[in-house]
């Protein structure tokens, strides 16, 4: 477990959200990246060690859009970076988190898989794991 990626946030309109809070807290957005595999459209804005990750659902029935629907907007889910994706989710499993499919690209070159929120306390976790190139 290297860090705290990135906490992610779900909002309606995400050049708004962009705007309001990159001004309002001092921000600046160094990454935008459409993730068609998640359909949704993310924002990157870094603070210190860690990021805030905006998301805007390109899709009203995937799953950010159905978040939104469903709860508004807010907070959705809490991402680590790990050395080792697959050692990781074989740690989380063994503690009894149920992973929400098999691992995938995510967003900035990463490969990711979710955990479900019913079995990590009502937290939706994200687990990420950068490829060489990536990092930075
Ligand atoms: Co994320």
């Amino acid at each position: 477990m290297k860090r705290l990626d990135h906490i992610a946030i779900a909002v309606r309109d995400l050049d708004a959200a962009v705007d309001t809070l990159s001004r309002a807290l001092g921000l600046e957005c160094t990454h935008q990246e459409t993730v068609a595999g998640e359909q949704v459209r993310t924002a990157f804005l870094p603070v210190g060690e860690t990021h805030l990750e905006l998301l805007e659902s390109t899709h009203p029935e995937g799953p950010v859009g159905r978040f939104v629907e469903k709860r508004g907007e807010g907070i959705h889910h809490l991402c680590f970076e790990v050395e080792d994706l697959d050692q990781a989710l074989a740690r989380c499993r063994e503690q009894g988190l149920t992973p929400l499919g098999d691992p995938r690209a995510g967003a900035r070159g990463t490969r990711v898989v979710f955990l479900h929120p019913r079995s990590a306390h009502g937290v939706l976790i994200e687990l990420c794991e950068r490829s060489r190139e990536s990092r930075t």
